[in-house]
């Protein structure tokens, strides 16, 4: 039977977010039901609510979440009711060029729960990032629920489903952090103090954090920062390359997704060092970078997309150091908040004040 459940959508172009009752119908085959326990707040949620993403209003916010499975459909063999799960956005096909290469968080053609989730009158609702978890239950396809230990706190798990995994990430997976390597993180916020915690848990030498905001820095210390510069007075390259012996970072990570920013990243890298860009730009920035910059530095410039995770690799390992108080998962939780609490949360968000606010059940 199709369920009505409460959800937090977004009904029109910067209007404030409603909490409303939304239909969740049976999982059909490859695709599974979803009793959400907990659900991050992230900027992708905003910028849909604001119209940034697409026009395929209403949507059903909602996407770092994590809960128990409920049903499943036809032919879901990776997932049974009572799981204990993390969501995520990327559900791998297996089989396009991608994946067939071995490189499957490249993967081509990800796929998410075919049927749709609908308001009371019908109206179909688009999932932010094919989730739409800021609701009692939602659906998904089953590629798209990771198992991990249920023993893991939810509002810590779910945080694995999107901005966490992609700092993390960008450390571990795409910038190939390894042990005594100097890496400067630009940009402090969940993002980038996830990067910054994957650089210390890959056994990092320095590791510098950068922001504008001299609160962000303490907090990066925590994650395991060695260094921080506060890039509002002081040039952050320079403050880099000082910390560095004159040489600059083995890694620099980007974890703002501004044009300033990325060539500060640039220009802070040791030669042959490696530039990752996590922060998601708009489309209409633009760098201008001397080509022969470039090929005198050497090295390599990445982007990091989702962390380049594998979620099925990564996500029940990630769970495990922090169940072995190894990871400090824990940390990125700023607050708990009810599912009416998601406009407000945006406005912390806003102004910075927040790592990470997880609606609770
Ligand atoms: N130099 C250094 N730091 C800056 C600058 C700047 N010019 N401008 C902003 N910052 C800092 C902010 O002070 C904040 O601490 O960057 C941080 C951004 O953090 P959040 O706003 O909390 O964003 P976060 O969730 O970490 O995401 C960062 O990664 O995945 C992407 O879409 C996401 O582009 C966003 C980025
Ligand atoms: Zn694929
Ligand atoms: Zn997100």
């Amino acid at each position: 039977m199709p369920q009505e459940v409460s959800a937090v959508i977004a009904r029109e172009r910067n209007a404030p977010v409603e909490v409303t009752t939304i239909v969740v119908p049976d999982p059909g085959p490859g695709e599974a039901v979803v009793a959400v326990q907990a659900c991050g707040v992230c900027h992708t949620d905003l910028h849909y609510r604001e119209g940034g993403i697409s026009d395929e209003y209403p949507f059903l916010l909602g996407h770092e979440a994590a809960g128990v499975v409920e049903s499943v459909g036809e032919g879901v063999t990776d997932v049974a009711p009572g799981d204990f799960v993390v969501l995520n956005w990327r559900a791998v096909c297996g089989t396009c060029r991608a994946c067939a290469r071995g490189r499957p968080w490249y993967c081509f053609d990800t796929h998410n729960a075919a049927q749709k989730m609908t308001l009371l009158d019908g109206t179909e609702l688009t999932p932010a990032l094919g989730i739409g978890a800021f609701a009692e239950k939602t659906l998904v396809a089953s590629g798209q629920c990771t198992k991990v230990d249920p023993r893991a706190d939810p509002a810590v798990a779910g945080l694995l489903g999107c901005g966490i995994m992609a700092g993390l990430g960008a450390a571990i997976n795409t910038g190939g952090v390894s042990r005594g390597d100097s890496v400067a993180v630009i940009g402090c916020g969940g993002v980038g103090d996830a990067a910054i915690a994957g650089a210390a848990l890959a056994g990092a030498g320095r590791i510098i954090a950068v922001d504008i905001d001299d609160r962000k820095l303490q907090t990066a210390r925590r994650f395991g920062a060695t260094h921080t510069v506060d890039s509002s007075g002081t040039d952050p390259v320079a403050a880099i390359r000082e910390l560095t012996g004159g040489n600059g970072a083995d890694v620099v990570i980007e974890a703002v997704g501004r044009p300033e920013t990325y060539e500060q990243a640039f220009y802070a890298r040791d030669l042959a060092g490696t530039v990752v860009l996590v922060g998601v730009p708009t489309p209409e920035m633009r760098i201008d970078l001397p080509l022969l910059d470039v090929f005198g530095r050497g090295g390599s410039l990445k982007s990091s997309w989702y962390g380049d995770c594998l979620p099925s690799r990564d996500f029940p390992m990630l769970i495990d150091l922090y169940l072995q108080g190894r990871l400090d998962l824990a940390g990125f939780v700023t607050e708990r908040i009810p599912l009416d609490g998601v406009e407000e949360a945006f406005a912390r968000m806003h102004r910075g004040d927040v790592l990470r606010s997880v609606v609770v059940d």
